[in-house]
């Protein structure tokens, strides 16, 4: 895997797009020590100082578009696998909030951010750009407070130092063996199990947010394909997109 790596750049999604142009067909792993506009999902910004693992890989694709839709949560079982590598006294406390927020004592640790770089005739099949942030090695005192999706860093959480490289060189492994299980197998028995059980909020209710508008539901779990089932009032819904909020109050609201 070819490595850029950038001490600032504005995002290493951004520059995980222009570089994969240049290198069509090979998997890159683009990093920077800050990004000064690091991009969320949802047009959220994502607040990147130093001492985070600010990542972005570029996969491209072996097979349809439409193979790769559970790739972001076969991404955060790969973050969590790492993280579990990396500070296996935290292994019980990592949580999957659906679809891809990692969770370490119910707050938000890492983020992951996947986009699809359409393929352009010559310059291959297109590819994923998976950018992850793992808030590691800084004080979470230096987060901007969010009261509705609270957050933490590694380093709060172990005794110890924890080491940006070393999360860095564990997160990419995990992930290009978890992408190539994903293209050979689907989420599959190497993937699901784990999902489903490190799946935060089962069994409590909660809201589920996306463009069509939001529900409330009790967690079931995931499907085979990686969708949340949400028993609500009306039956069972099944989520493909979206998110899961982590309160059970609706968006509008205030969290106090
Ligand atoms: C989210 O939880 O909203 C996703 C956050 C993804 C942040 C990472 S940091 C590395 C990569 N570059 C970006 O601009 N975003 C992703």
């Amino acid at each position: 895997m070819r490595r850029f790596h950038f001490d600032a750049t504005d995002s290493t999604n951004t520059q995980a797009r222009r570089l994969s142009e240049l290198h069509p067909g090979e998997v890159l792993l683009v990093t920077a020590a800050e990004q000064s506009s690091g991009r969320g999902r949802q047009g959220r910004t994502w607040h990147s100082p130093r001492g985070g693992a600010w990542m972005s890989i570029v996969w491209p694709l072996r097979k349809k578009p439409a193979e790769y839709a559970a790739a972001s949560l076969a991404a955060a079982v790969a973050v969590t696998r790492a993280l579990q590598e990396i500070a296996p006294q935290c292994a019980g406390d990592l949580q999957i909030k659906w679809p891809n927020d990692i969770l370490l004592n119910g707050e938000k640790v890492a983020g992951i951010l996947c986009e699809l770089q359409p393929g352009r005739g010559e310059l291959g099949a297109g590819a994923l750009i998976i950018g992850i942030g793992i808030n590691a090695a800084f004080d979470p005192d230096r987060l901007q407070k969010d009261l509705r999706h609270p957050a933490t860093t590694l380093q709060a959480a172990v005794e110890g130092p924890v080491i940006v490289e070393e999360v860095i060189t564990a997160v990419a492994h995990q992930l290009s063996l978890a992408l190539t299980t994903l293209e050979n197998e689907g989420l599959g028995p190497a993937l699901l199990p784990e999902l489903r059980r490190r799946l935060a909020y089962v069994g409590a209710v909660r809201t589920w947010s996306a463009e069509k508008g939001v529900v409330a539901g009790r967690v079931v779990g995931v499907d085979a394909a990686g969708r949340l089932l949400l028993d609500t009032d009306a039956g069972q819904v099944t989520c493909s997109a979206g998110e899961l909020l982590p309160d059970n109050s609706t968006p509008g609201e205030d969290a106090l």
